[in-house]
């Protein structure tokens, strides 16, 4: 399941049955996983390592939200439940703290200690916890699962107060988006959509561009042709220097470029084709900031599943 920079692999064996939960399960470790990627460089990286631990709270949270009402909705019987969600907060609180920690001094943060911890709660409560207490209730439990796959992660960061990067009602009014693509339509769609709803818009043709623009005046979000050259590269410099959010744009399927982008920290993907009202829509999703791009997109198929069979 790993490998030696700490890396974790998922597998089967920390499946709680559920496809919905082992998702959320996957997005947690994926946060995880960038951390470890980061290592020893750490304290060049702070800004991904503050989107990663305000992440991970926050995530936990929408997580242990969705997970306590599968395990109620499923027959988790009172006593065991109650003792679930005891230990939901206790995670809560010590993430709260390691949070707290990191914002009053980042570069005494204990990085390596942090890790350890998240690694043996996360891998132990799925394991453990979370398998004993509900896997055999969720298995081929289509009903629970239903439910809770119609459960809207934007929806339940909005309810449970989560603040985004620029509080709740993040808009692209006044946002600097720099778009990176070197397909001319795409670019002027790109610009005509983002300035319709109040960016102030920079474009490059390439990379190599886009790095000298940066230099300049960081962006607060940056569209990203996936395929161009240099796109792997700059994106994670974004992601651990300069916390800057990135929207990749790709003609792949989803399923392709996934995990590269996950790996990167990429905010979140926009698929081709994209209609203006898509575009609108991821750049705002990424503004607001509140959601990891695995749980964004999972959103968004859903919504497209349940169009296509309504
Ligand atoms: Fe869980
Ligand atoms: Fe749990």
């Amino acid at each position: 399941m790993n490998d030696e920079n700490g890396i974790i692999r998922w597998s089967t064996d920390l499946s709680v049955n559920s496809p919905t939960l082992d998702l959320h399960h996957q997005i947690l470790i994926g946060c995880l996983n960038r951390l470890y990627a980061i290592g020893g460089a750490w304290k060049q990286c702070l800004p991904a390592v503050r989107r990663e631990l305000w992440q991970i709270l926050g995530y936990c949270r929408i997580h242990f939200h969705v997970e306590e009402q599968a395990m109620a909705k499923a027959g988790t019987p009172a006593a065991i439940l109650e003792n679930h969600k005891k230990i939901h907060r206790n995670i809560i609180t010590k993430m709260r703290a390691s949070w707290d920690s990191f914002e009053q001094a980042p570069t005494r943060f204990p990085f390596d200690e942090t890790l350890r911890f998240l690694r043996l709660w996360l891998l132990k409560h799925v394991r453990e916890e979370d398998q004993e207490s509900y896997g055999a209730l969720m298995r081929g439990n289509r009903l629970v699962e239903d439910d809770i796959g119609r459960i809207r992660y934007a929806d339940v960061a909005k309810k449970l107060n989560m603040k985004g990067r620029q509080g709740m009602d993040a808009t692209l009014r006044g946002a600097r988006v720099l778009v990176v693509e070197e397909v001319m339509d795409l670019r002027v769609l790109f610009q005509r959509v983002l300035q319709e709803h109040g960016a102030q818009v920079s474009s490059t043709k390439s990379v190599l561009e886009a790095n000298t623009t940066i230099v300049a005046a960081l962006p607060d979000l940056v569209l990203l042709g996936w395929s161009m050259d240099g796109a792997t590269a700059f994106a994670r410099e974004l992601y651990q220097n300069h916390g800057v959010p990135v929207i990749a744009a790709t003609f792949e399927p989803l399923d392709k470029v996934v995990e590269a982008c996950d790996l990167v920290g990429i905010a979140h993907v926009l698929l081709h084709p994209a209609s203006a009202a898509d575009v609108a829509r991821v750049a705002q999703e990424t503004v607001a900031g509140l959601v990891p791009m695995r749980a964004l997109l999972a959103d968004q198929q859903d919504a497209r599943y349940r169009a296509a069979y309504a």
